[in-house]
């Protein structure tokens, strides 16, 4: 089963995929993580993604989509995989296509997960990661189970994205509008667009999922 995961930044993508990858096991493909572990590890990929991710503007997708071409091509996205926020341009969504072809896959389905605007700034201004295994959560839709406790890994040190300041936010949201809007009128054309209301309960968003896939 290959999926792409679609929504604009906070619509809650990465929240929806931890609840794949442990439900059907096929491991989830994130740009954004990719980029982040790559700036933290001080890599000349992370150098090249900074000053793009720290503007909320997109990386490059010369940059982007060699590093998910790398990916795909590797063993464990052979019983399936689930992008999360790629492709992201038109560009990246034909190169997509000429990598699976290369590969011999196909998409299943394009999950785009809607939520409004207004709820997605106040969902970036809550969210926390947890540093040790970069689960995410909410401080008031979504905290930690024990306060100052990760529920999936118990670690107690938490942090907020670079790129969840205001300032950065309102740019973020802009770009990707801007983007998003060509991608998924391609997905629907190829009818494999299933769109769906992202501003419920995580686990009410998550039984969509699990009818679409099924
Ligand atoms: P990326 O890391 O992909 O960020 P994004 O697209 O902005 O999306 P987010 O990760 O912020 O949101 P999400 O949808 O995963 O929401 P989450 O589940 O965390 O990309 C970052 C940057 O990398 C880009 O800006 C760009 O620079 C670069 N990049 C990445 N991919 C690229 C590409 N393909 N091309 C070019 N550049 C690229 O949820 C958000 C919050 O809401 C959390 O606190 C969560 O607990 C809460 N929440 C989730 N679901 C719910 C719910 N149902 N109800 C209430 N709260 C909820
Ligand atoms: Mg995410
Ligand atoms: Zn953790």
């Amino acid at each position: 089963m290959n999926l792409i995961l679609m929504g604009l930044p906070g619509a809650g993508k990465g929240t929806q995929a931890e609840r794949i990858v442990a439900t059907y096991g096929i491991p989830q493909i994130s740009t954004g993580d990719m980029f982040r572990e790559a700036i933290k590890n001080e890599t000349a990929l992370g150098l090249k993604a900074k000053s793009f991710m720290d503007a909320g503007d997109l990386v490059p997708d010369e940059v982007t989509n060699g590093i998910v071409k790398e990916r795909l091509a590797q063993k464990d996205t052979e019983k399936g995989f689930l992008l999360d926020g790629f492709p992201r341009t038109l560009d990246q969504a034909e190169a997509l296509e000429a990598m699976l072809k290369d590969l011999n896959k196909k998409i299943d389905a394009v999950i785009e997960i809607q939520v409004a605007e207004k709820v997605l700034i106040e969902r970036l201004a809550g969210r926390y990661m947890c540093r040790n295994c970069g689960a995410t959560y909410h401080k008031i839709f979504n905290p930690t189970k024990v306060e100052d406790t990760c529920d999936r890994c118990g670690g107690h040190e938490f942090y907020q994205r670079e790129d969840d300041k205001p300032e950065t936010v309102k740019n973020r949201l802009a770009v990707n509008m801007e983007a998003s809007a060509p991608i998924l009128d391609f997905y629907k054309q190829a009818g494999l667009l299933h769109s769906l209301d992202g501003d419920r309960d995580i686990d009410e968003v998550f039984s969509d999922v699990e009818k679409i896939i099924g």
